[in-house]
């Protein structure tokens, strides 16, 4: 076996532990027989056993995960889709090697050109995280919120005081939304009552997606493992509430964006920018840029125009991701919880 193809077996094998690790043991046996493929030479070697990038950071095993899925959702292999979840074997099924191989051959084509673009996602569960922060700097700051989020993908987490949410024994949120979050709770509750009013919501991302284009649509759905449905449920309702609502992304680079918009006066408001899992992907110059405007922005902060900083963010590689806010004036940072990556469970701590 080349060293090449040696090297993306090896980011295969770290894709499934991740994979059993973060609940989605279909996806996990899925890799396993691709894996298999590529060691054997098969289909899938030729797909990607001479991948010239890192596999690994390259995440080569998801965007073929996502090549196939995003066959089977769009109808188009269906002897495939017919061992797939949502069937009812499915989930504890491994997907049919035949079916697989088959898929991997008819659609080589299909299947190079996904791989050719990095993953796009967009996961909605990170406001059942995310909602705590906000619902903190609406009580403190008592003013309503102007909303900025880089790495915002589609924008659907823009969107998050349109969703419902379970908190343990509390519910908050509109009881009609089609995107219901109910994560796994422990500690305290935050501050539930506080008033929150949306008076803007801007957004950019460095490629971001555009709902309105089918084929970008089914590129963000089939990027959800197949066994889990109800992720897929909650980003469906996602994207209907914000083709409804007309969100827009801007295409630029968080750095730009981040100084023209805290350059801005916003008096009454209080200037909220927010992030989920998207630090790591800056370079440290982008980062530094950021985290300068911000310093110098909360230096002219005021009562009466605070700004806060929230981010859902891992503290190093492959560490569980924490919420933190820093709140201007004063700058003061709290660690308000630690939480799983998808926001399936949090560990609220309120700082
Ligand atoms: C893993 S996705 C997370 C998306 C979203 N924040 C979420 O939690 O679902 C990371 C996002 O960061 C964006 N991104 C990476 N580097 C960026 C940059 N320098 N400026 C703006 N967006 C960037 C990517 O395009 C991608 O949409």
């Amino acid at each position: 076996m080349t060293e090449r193809r040696a090297a993306v077996l090896e980011a295969f094998r770290k894709q499934i532990a991740w994979c059993e690790r973060l609940g989605s043991p279909f996806t996990a046996r899925l890799l396993g027989l691709l894996a298999e493929d590529l060691a054997a030479g098969g289909p899938a070697a030729d797909l990607a056993g001479h991948w010239p990038g890192d596999p690994v950071a390259d995440a080569l095993a998801l965007r073929l995960a996502g090549a196939l899925h995003a066959l089977v959702l769009s109808g188009e292999a269906p002897a495939l889709a017919a061992c797939y979840p949502p069937r009812a074997n499915a989930r504890a099924d491994a997907p049919d090697a035949a079916a697989l191989r088959a898929v991997l051959l008819a659609r080589r084509a299909e299947i190079a050109a996904f791989l050719a673009s990095p993953p796009q996602t967009n996961e909605v569960g990170r406001s059942g995280v995310l909602l705590g922060g906000f619902l903190e700097i609406a009580h403190r700051a008592g003013l309503p919120l102007r909303l900025l989020e880089i790495g915002a993908s589609a924008g659907l987490n823009l969107l998050w005081d349109r969703f419902h949410y379970t908190l343990g024994d509390a519910v908050w949120g509109d009881p009609a939304s089609p995107v219901r979050l109910a994560p796994r709770w422990t500690g305290p509750l935050p501050p539930l009552a506080a008033p929150v009013r949306v008076a803007s919501r801007g957004a950019c991302d460095r490629s971001p997606v555009d709902l309105r284009d089918p084929a970008q649509r089914l590129r963000l759905r089939a990027y959800v493992w197949p066994d889990q449905q109800d992720r897929l449920a909650r980003l469906d309702g996602a994207i209907a509430l914000a083709l409804g609502a007309g969100s827009r992304v801007e295409p630029a680079d968080a750095g730009d964006w981040v100084a023209a918009r805290l350059a801005e006066p916003a008096e009454g408001q209080a200037t909220v920018l927010y992030h989920s899992i998207m630090w790591q992907y800056m370079p440290a110059a982008t980062r530094a840029r950021i985290a300068g405007a911000l310093s110098e922005a909360g230096a002219r902060a005021t009562a009466a125009a605070p700004l806060a900083w929230l981010r859902f963010e891992p503290p190093q590689a492959e560490a569980r991701p924490e919420l933190r806010l820093t709140l201007w004036p004063g700058g003061g940072e709290s660690l308000l919880a630690t939480a799983q990556a998808h926001g399936q469970t949090v560990d609220w701590t309120g700082g």
